[in-house]
Order: structure tokens, then sequence, then C-alpha cells
């Protein structure tokens, strides 16, 4: 049996998502976001963006906003020059802000310490005559392998400001995983700690180090901070930060670099093949960092207490904890640990400690903390949120709502914001205080951003269809390719839709009626139901929908009948209830499935697992679950972030308790 999916559509639109909420007339009218901010952008893109990067200090002004004659490599604001830790750091000392508290840093074992702009500058211009002293400049690589820590962002800001390119890799990774990204970008530094707190216990990061660099010629030093306090083995290519750099004079001049000088390189893994090397530049980076953490955050750095939970290993960590937020004159959080050390409503202990009134953070956590239950965050003081945001996947309908219930008091406006490493700043999300928002959807492109949702041909979908979300035209803080391979930032990003100039993101999407996308996954992932093709989002989010579910995953696994039949993996919410797991509750979620989005839609199998396989950045690893599915031998689980999970699932299923 075959049927044709609707009218040539890639991806069938199944889920309708009704609810909206507008903005409350407080809100709309101090909002940094008025309605005009979208048509001035569309009056004049380039006009638009100019008067972004004047939010900017320039020590040398722009004589061309973008350069495309090069496509698919941009310039942005072409002959201009700007040092981007100045912008970050001086110019707000320089303002008469150097007693405001830029990072309230919080140790996981509850040590904390407040670093003003002042602070923040003296140790930044240290950490750079550090740097000098090592004559590291210029283009030179340097990598950071540290956890979250002051001297992190001293040393990302630090590489800044003398012009070398910070290739920050996650303290989470392996040995191995740090020498192929230090070898494939010739790092000739290494900032490193002694270890790092991991729930509630010191664990050693170093010794990673030597395993790397022993196979790394290109590294000449490794700088140690000392955070744990841990025995380390010592090497002559070793120096603890706290004997060079606090020796620096804290008095350092910034240097203005080109506009398209590169800033940093950010290795992302997709799905195949060796890590990409992502590569940004200077001056249209921070423009639209700090346009869009103005805007999508409604920044008041006068009064507002701003936190970002992502780690700086990630794109989220380096545009919306130190370029975007330092750029606006941000006070914010910075928390060194994990969520439930030492117990479960850390988050939660954190906003009423330091009154935090912006949060942002990732689906996967919220959907942890549904788990969790709502009476964690329902014991604290959580009336300073005023906007909350998500990003890294897309967030179901009813995570969204309770987000807004249990965190936002059920009056913060959501950001659910999409990008990319790639994309280097927020592209897609509402405006809040313009856009009355909706769960589950990303929206609309920024003002001064172009994207579409696309068929096969690369024709615009009609409102109502689905299809692959592209962006249309060039924008400032995209990515200018993939270190050492042109070809194959060509090849993975703009041979889809080449004739047509679309990048192309990788990501299913669909319009509503009134034309707002919807992110609908990966298309890697997509499932073909006999002959529709069924987003994994849309399943997820309905199952994620009945009350006993927290936490979904589906995958397509071939079918002699279908073609592929839907596999679910699910996790129950706190306080789900014994049967929760039993057949009866399992016939009862996909019925519940079928009459959210269509019988189509009914999972042929769900199972109850206690853990989904994740990256270490949270996002689910479905090619793992394809393989229990297809009972093959589960493939390559190097970026798990918990390699047991895999055996518990398996585990599950021999069991054959979890089977409906
Ligand atoms: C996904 C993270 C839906 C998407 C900033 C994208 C999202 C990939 C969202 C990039 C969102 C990110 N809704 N999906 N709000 N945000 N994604 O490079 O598949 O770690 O292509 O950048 O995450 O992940 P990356």
């Amino acid at each position: 049996m075959t049927q044709s999916p609707g009218q040539g559509n890639a991806l069938d639109n199944l889920l309708t998502e009704s609810r909206t909420f507008p903005p409350s007339d407080e809100f709309a009218a101090q909002a940094n976001a008025q309605p005009a901010l979208y048509e001035e952008a569309k009056a004049d893109r380039e006009a638009f963006w100019a008067k972004q990067a004047e939010r900017l200090h320039w020590d040398t002004k722009w004589d061309q906003v973008l350069d495309w004659s090069g496509a698919p490599f941009a310039k942005w604001f072409v002959g201009g020059k700007l040092n981007v830790a100045y912008n970050c750091v001086d110019r707000h000392v320089e303002s008469g802000h150097g007693d405001q508290v830029a990072i309230h840093w919080e140790g996981e074992p509850g040590d904390s310490r407040a670093i003003t702009y002042a602070e923040l500058q003296r140790e930044v211009s240290k950490a750079a005559n550090a740097l000098t002293s090592l004559g590291i400049g210029a283009e030179d690589r340097v990598a950071i392998y540290m956890p979250m820590v002051p001297e992190a962002i001293f040393a990302m800001l630090a590489c800044a400001r003398v012009g070398a390119m910070h290739s920050v890799v996650f303290g989470g990774f392996s040995a191995e995983a740090l020498r192929t990204r230090i070898e494939d970008s010739a790092c000739r530094l290494v900032i490193t700690t002694d270890g790092q707190y991991r729930r509630g216990n010191p664990a050693p990061l170093k010794p990673a180090v030597d395993e790397a660099v022993a196979g790394a010629p290109s590294v000449e030093k490794v700088i140690v901070v000392k955070r744990t306090d841990t025995e380390v083995a010592w090497t002559d290519k070793d120096v603890w930060w706290h004997e060079l750099v606090d020796s620096q004079s804290d008095q350092h001049t910034p240097e203005a670099f080109d506009s398209e000088h590169p800033l940093f390189i950010l290795y992302t893994s997709g799905t195949t093949g060796k890590p990409k090397g992502i590569l940004h530049t200077s001056g249209g980076y921070l423009t639209q960092a700090s346009y869009t953490h103005n805007y999508v955050f409604d920044l008041k750095p006068d009064t507002d207490v701003y936190w970002c939970t992502a780690d700086i290993g990630w794109v989220t960590g380096h545009s919306y904890i130190v370029y975007g937020p330092l750029s606006n004159r941000v006070t914010q959080v910075v928390y060194e640990g994990t969520p439930n050390t030492p117990h479960e409503g850390r988050h939660w202990e954190i906003v009423q400690k330091y009154g935090v009134s912006i949060y942002y953070t990732a689906p996967t956590l919220i959907r942890t903390f549904m788990k969790w239950g709502a009476d964690i965050p329902a014991k604290y003081d959580l009336s300073s949120l005023r906007v909350l945001g998500s990003v890294g996947e897309p967030i179901n309908p009813e995570a969204w709502i309770w987000y807004r219930e249990n965190v936002g008091g059920g009056k913060a406006p959501i950001v659910d914001t999409w990008w990319q490493t790639e994309t280097g700043a927020i592209m897609i999300s509402p405006l809040p205080g313009v856009v009355s928002t909706k769960p589950g959807s990303a929206q609309r492109p920024l003002p001064g951003i172009g994207a579409k949702v696309v068929n096969d041909e690369g024709v615009e979908v009609e409102h109502g269809g689905g299809g692959y979300l592209v962006l249309d035209e060039p924008w400032p803080s995209m990515l200018r390719g993939i270190w050492g391979d042109e070809e194959r930032y060509r090849d993975t990003y703009w041979s889809r839709f080449g004739e047509q100039g679309f990048y192309f993101a990788g990501d299913g999407a669909k319009y509503d009626a009134d034309g707002d996308i919807w992110l609908l996954g990966r298309v890697d992932d997509v499932m073909n139901v006999s002959g529709h093709r069924i987003s994994t989002t849309e399943v997820e989010s309905a199952l994620v929908s009945h009350p006993t579910v927290a936490e979904a995953a589906v995958v397509g696994a071939s079918d002699d009948t279908t073609g592929q039949g839907i596999v679910a993996f699910v996790i129950l919410r706190g306080g789900a209830g014994a049967d929760a797991g039993g057949a009866e509750a399992i016939k009862a979620l996909r019925d519940h499935v079928a009459k959210e989005i269509g019988p189509i839609a009914k999972p042929r199998q769900i199972m109850v697992v206690p853990e989904l396989p994740k990256t270490r950045s949270g996002k689910i690893m479905r090619r793992l679950l394809r393989d229990v599915a297809e009972n093959r031998t589960v493939g390559d689980v190097t970026t798990l972030a918990d390699s047991s999970v895999m055996d518990l699932i398996s585990a599950g299923l021999q069991s054959g308790k979890a089977e409906d």
C-alpha cells in the first residue's frame, strides 16, 4: 500500500497546535524590539545591518557593508577594523561601568566569585600579555579544553585581544577527540585545568591533555589552571596559569584587527565523518551576536541578570555567554556544574540567589526537569524570571507549556531560538513583546535574516506545507568556511540547492497556516511510512503531550508492509505511576498518537526506557536507536555522553518487558 504525500511536500504536516500567547501590554511597551524593526530591515537590509554594526566600537569604519562576490564566502563590513575583546570589556569600563558585575560565577561545590568589568579587564589584559610572552599572536591557533571556570572566558577573550584564534574543545571530550582537533588546526598552545568538578567529585582533566599533546607535535606550551588541586604529571611544556599569568602587567593596549580577521574555530561532529572546523570571523559575527542578544532576550544591562546554561564548548557558550552578552554589558551567571548537584533544585536555587531575570537553556534539560517533577521548581522563588529561551532541538509544545507554567510563572515570554554552529548567532525566533508566541514554533526569521521552507525543487512550499529549511540571503555571522577544506564547505551546505544559491541547513521544517516556521528535526531522521514523509519531531511531540511522558525519541525501522514502521522510546514523567509502563498504558499511548496526529503515525512499537542516548550537547542520537529497533549491533558510540545508556536500552528490550 502506497499513498503519495500531499502536494509535492518533502515532509508531511500532521500535528496542529493552536495555542498562542500574545505579549502583555506592559512587556510590549518596555520591549527593546518594536514591530517597526521588521519593516526597517525589509526596506533596506544592508542599511539595517550597518545600523546594527554601530552597536560596536570600530577603530576604522568599514567602506562596504557586504561583499558577496566571492560567494559562498561572505565579507561583512569590509575595510572596518575593531578589537572584539575591547568591545566586550574595556569600553564598558571606559563608559563608567567598571564596578558593574560582569560575571557571577558559581562553582559546583558552592564556591562563588563576582567579577566586575574592571576586574575582567585586568584579568584579560594579563592573560593577553601572557600569550604575547609565549609568542602567540595574530592567526595562531589556541586550544582551550576547560570546565566552566572564569579563566576559560578570560582565555577566550585574551585570544581575541591578540588576534589569535581559539578552538574550544568541550571538557567532556576524550583525549583522542582533543588530539584530532588540535592536529586539524595545528594549535601551538593548549589551555586547560588540572581537573574539573563533575557531579560533586573532582575528576582529572590534564591527563587527557598529556595524552593528546604526546601525539600532537604542533603544541609548544600547555597552560594549566589550578582548579581541583589534583596532583598532575608535569612535562617541560607545562606552565601554571597562576605562575605565568598572575605575574603579568594588567595593562594591555588592544590592537584593531580587520573585520574579516578570524576569531575562532569550533568543531561540530555532524552525523558522519571527521569533525568540521567551523570558521568564524570578527566584525560580522560580533554584530549579529550583539544584535540578537539585545533584541531576542530583551536585555536591559542596568537591571537584568542573565543566565545561559550552555557550556563554552558549544557555540551557544561562545555567542550567548561570551561575545553577545559581554558586548552588551550584561550581568550574568556562569555555573560550573551539573543541574542535579547536589540536588535537583540547583538551578532554581541559583535563580533565586542571584535574582536571574533571563534564563536560556535547552529542551533536553527542560524535559529532564519535567521528569524530575514540577514540585522541585515550586519550592523556589522564581518571580524574577521575565524572559525564557530555548535552543538546540525542537521544543515539544508540552515541554514549552511546562516551562512556561512551572518556570516562567505563566507569563514570561519564551523565545524558541533556531540557529547552528554554522550560523554563528540566532536566525529564527519570536521577538518578545512583538510576536505572539506559539508553543513549539521558532516562528520567524529575525529582521535582517532570510529563511524559507522549500520542496525538493527548491520552490517555497505553501502555508501548511513541509519541506527543507534554507537561508536565502547571506548574514553577518555566517561561517566563513570549514578550516582547511573549502570543498567540504561547498558540498555540505551549498550543493543541495546550489542552483538557487540557498544555504541548506539540513533541517526539516513546515509553515503553519499563518506562515510561521516549525522545525521538524534533521532531514536524515525523517521516517517514510507508506509513502508519508513523517518528521520525528511531530510524533515525539504527540507522545510528550501525554501526561505520563517526559521525553520521547522515535525512529523509522524497516517494515515489510509499510517501508518503515515507527518505533518509539519513551521516558516517563516523575509520578507517572506504577502502571504507566504496562501493556494497557502502552496501548493508550499508541492510541493517543493516532488521535493527535492520525493513524498513519501510530507507533508500531513503544518501549519505556530509563534514559535516551544523547550527544554531549544533549541532542538525541536516533542513529543508535535505529540500530536497536532493527536488531543490529549498535554502531559507533564515541560521541555519546554516557555509553552505558545503550546497554540499559538493549537490556530492557531483551527482557521483553518494555515491548508493546
Ligand atoms: C537544531 C546549536 C529546532 C537544528 C545552536 C540545528 C534546533 C542544530 C533549534 C544545530 C531550535 C537548534 N529548534 N531545532 N530552536 N536550535 N536546533 O550546531 O537541528 O549545536 O541544525 O547549534 O540543532 O546545532 P548546533
